[in-house]
Parts: C-alpha cells; sequence; structure tokens
C-alpha cells in the first residue's frame, strides 16, 4: 500500500499531553505509544486548526466513510477506508418506556460496522499510523472486537497483524480475528503487556492502542448531532472499558460545540460491569487515576487490562457519571434489544442497562438520550452452546415447540389445543 497519507486534507497540527494540558508536542513522528508494564498508556491527544474548520463539514448527511470528516481526524492511509461509520440512529420508544424514560431515547447501532463493531472507527486512524511509519505489522491485545477490525485494515493495508487474547476468548471470535489473516496468540492477559513490547521493540511492530485511534470515535458524535436534525443529546450512555470511546465521543461533542456548531453538550455516561467498574469505583474514591479491576463478567469484552486517564477527564468535562451494573441488568436490557430486532454483544446493550439504572434512581433527562450498541450478539460466551435438537419431521414436533416458546400467547395456545390434546 501507498504509504503517503492525505496530509492536505487533515487540519491536524500536533498532540496536546492529557496528563498536562498544556504541553504541546508536535504531529510528526506520530508518538509511538507503547504498552508500559503497568498498563498505562494513551498520555495525549491531536490537536488540530479549528480555525480552519469549514462549519459546512457537519451539513453533510452522516453517511458511512469516515473520509467525510477527514478535515477533524489525523491524517488517513489513502484507500484504507470502506465504508465504516454512517450506523444506524434507531429511534426506540418502547426500549424509552422499558427503561422508564419518559423522553426520545435512539440507539446508536454500532454493530452495522464493517467488522461488526465501533472498533473500525478506531483502526482506520490507528493503522494509518502503522502506514505512515513504515511499521511491518501491527500489534494489540484485544478481546476480540477490536482485534478483528485491527486485523481487517492491517489486511487492507498490507501489513501482518499479531493479537494477543485471553485462552477462554470464544473460539467464534478466534476465527473471526483470523480470518483476515492475523496471527492470534492466546496468552494468560496478565503480562501480556511485556510480550507486546518486545514485539514493537524487537520487530517494529505499530502497538495499535494509538492515540489516533480516539479520533475516530469523534465522528460518532458528529452523525448523532446530524441524525438529529442538529440537536445535541441531552445524555449519551457509552459501554465503557478503559474509556476510548467514551472519550472520543466526548471530544467529538465538545468540538461541535466549541465549533459554536452546536448549543450544548452531553452528559457522559460510562456503563460498566459491576465486577469492574474501574471509572464508578474512581470517581467514588475520589481518585485522580484508575485501577485495573478484574472480575468476571458476561460484558466480557469491556474488562479491559489498560487503565488511562481518557475516562475520568471526559467525565469530569462533561459532568458526567460512570454506573455500575449488574450482569443481571445487562441480560435484561440484552434481551429487551433483542425483542426490538437488535441482538447486541452483552458488552454492547450494558448502555441500556446503564439508563434503567439511573432513570430508577431518580435521574431525569430534559432531551434525548442516545445509547450507543457497539457490537453483535454473536461474540458473546456461550453462543452457539444450546442448538435445537435434531428431530423428526413431524406436526407435532411444531406444535410442542410453539407452546413451549410462545405459550402465553392465548390465541396461539388456543389454535394449539386440538392438536396437543388434554
Ligand atoms: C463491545 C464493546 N463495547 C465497548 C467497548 C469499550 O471500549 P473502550 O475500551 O474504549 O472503553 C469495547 C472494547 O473493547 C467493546 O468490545
Amino acid at each position: 500500500m501507498d504509504n503517503t497519507l492525505e496530509n492536505d486534507v487533515s487540519l491536524a497540527i500536533g498532540h496536546r499531553s492529557l496528563s498536562d494540558l498544556e504541553t504541546r508536542l508536535p504531529l510528526w513522528p506520530p508518538i509511538s505509544q507503547q504498552a508500559t508494564a503497568s498498563g498505562t498508556s494513551y498520555p495525549v491527544e491531536v490537536t488540530y486548526a479549528y480555525d480552519r474548520v469549514d462549519r459546512q463539514l457537519f451539513a453533510q448527511p452522516p453517511l458511512p466513510g469516515l473520509e467525510r470528516w477527514a478535515p477533524l481526524l489525523p491524517p488517513l492511509a489513502p484507500g484504507l477506508s470502506m465504508a465504516e461509520g454512517g450506523t444506524a440512529l434507531v429511534p426506540a420508544p418502547e426500549l424509552a418506556a422499558w427503561a422508564g424514560l419518559n423522553g426520545e431515547l435512539f440507539i446508536k447501532d454500532e454493530s452495522r460496522n464493517p467488522t461488526w463493531s465501533h472498533k473500525d472507527r478506531f483502526n482506520l486512524c490507528s493503522v494509518s499510523v502503522a502506514v505512515a511509519t513504515g511499521a511491518p505489522g501491527v500489534v494489540l491485545s484485544s478481546s476480540g472486537n477490536h482485534g478483528a477490525s485491527a486485523a481487517a485494515y492491517a489486511a487492507r493495508a498490507g501489513l501482518s497483524c499479531i493479537v494477543l487474547v485471553s485462552p477462554d476468548t470464544p473460539p467464534a471470535v478466534q476465527s473471526f480475528v483470523q480470518a483476515y489473516g492475523a496471527a492470534v496468540l492466546a496468552v494468560p492477559p496478565a503480562g501480556s503487556q511485556t510480550l507486546i513490547r518486545q514485539i514493537v521493540e524487537r520487530l517494529g511492530y505499530h502497538f495499535a492502542h494509538h492515540s489516533w485511534g480516539c479520533e475516530g470515535y469523534k465522528t460518532l458524535a458528529y452523525e448523532v448531532f446530524g441524525q438529529l436534525g442538529g440537536r445535541v443529546p441531552t445524555a449519551v450512555f457509552i459501554p465503557t472499558s478503559n474509556a476510548q470511546l467514551l472519550f472520543g465521543v466526548w471530544k467529538g461533542f465538545r468540538e461541535l460545540h466549541e465549533l459554536g456548531v452546536a448549543a450544548s453538550t452531553p452528559v457522559m455516561m460510562a456503563c460498566e460491569p459491576a465486577t469492574r467498574a474501574s471509572h464508578f469505583r474512581a470517581i467514588e474514591a475520589n481518585q485522580d487515576h484508575v485501577e485495573i479491576v478484574e472480575g468476571p463478567t458476561i460484558a466480557y469484552a469491556i474488562g479491559s487490562s489498560v487503565s488511562s486517564t481518557l475516562g475520568l477527564l471526559a467525565l469530569r468535562q462533561s459532568s458526567g457519571v460512570a454506573v455500575s451494573i449488574l450482569d443481571d441488568e445487562t441480560q435484561a436490557a440484552q434481551v429487551a434489544l433483542a425483542g426490538r430486532g437488535m441482538w447486541q454483544e452483552a458488552s454492547g446493550a450494558i448502555s441500556l442497562a446503564g439508563l434503567r439504572q439511573v432513570i430508577a434512581a431518580g435521574r431525569r433527562f430534559d432531551g434525548p438520550v442516545v445509547c450507543v450498541t457497539c457490537s453483535s450478539g454473536f461474540k458473546d460466551l456461550g453462543v452457539g452452546r444450546d442448538p435445537a435438537p435434531a428431530s423428526e419431521l413431524e406436526w407435532g414436533l411444531v406444535c410442542r415447540t410453539l407452546a413451549r416458546h410462545y405459550g402465553t400467547q392465548r390465541a396461539l395456545a388456543e389454535q394449539l389445543r386440538p392438536f396437543l390434546g388434554a
């Protein structure tokens, strides 16, 4: 692949430290964000020549293809984009009622991206760095979504890709990553950062958890703003692990406001599984750093072993809240979403569970609320373990199965009665 980037379109001018907002750094060469032994990363964000942004950028329809937002993205590798983004914003009045929300609710369904998760927004930008720096490949640890997405973009760029997964990652998810030609290493998550560092240092690979990636998530905010006809949601609920998504979406809304395009900014709601809930715990304890917490959860995709300051920054700047959510609550949200035609991974459905929990706790919202759902239900633990038993071709089977599934539907029960006997 041609390793020149589309510098002329991007208005990116440099980097800014996120631990000391006054510290500015040049854009080139892109700062390599290697995994540290402590698992802490992402010290910088990209800065732009905002005075040169044409506000007409936000008047365009929110269609797929992130290159349409190129002025406010870091330089992208030409030909790498594959119509990511432009995902549906689904009006969800029934789910609003389910969650107890007296107002408008929209589901921003990120499972409709090329590799079926929001990570494609990230990897378009992150893999562009690998192209720019001439890295021979890309390396990362992942619970699946990030790995598949990085592998897909690496394949498009003609780069090799190494994905470290936990040994309990579902086999189908590993096949998903391998399908793009990536090498999968199933290794214990603890200590995997050291291996990544070695791959970066010894082989010159690009570490895919790069700060440029978060810039891709800003486009989700631009799209929501356009899809709501120029309105800003009152609150945005985001499934959160190490909070790159939370930070990126917040940054997009902040930019819209600072550019004078949007009248306000939303409150950002970080939705975390209770057994981890790193941001929730940090805020409860009034800490200025996030500690990695381990614990079992069905929302395994948001159990990152990397901590950063991104989430706390986004929560503080947006007057946001971190919500700690039990697996039962997440599962109920997953069922509710599927009941409206959207089968989401538990880690993605957690945003709707977060909304329901805060409403039950008495919180009110006086404008549209958006729940971001991140990925398809195909990736959950246990998927495929419950196939229908092979049976004979028999009318009685139809009746018994329908009665089991839909037995509470009175009209159907009446129809079936003559066939089922007493
Ligand atoms: C399904 C799903 N939702 C949400 C996230 C959250 O991403 P972040 O680590 O940026 O908080 C991830 C990350 O892997 C994910 O896979």
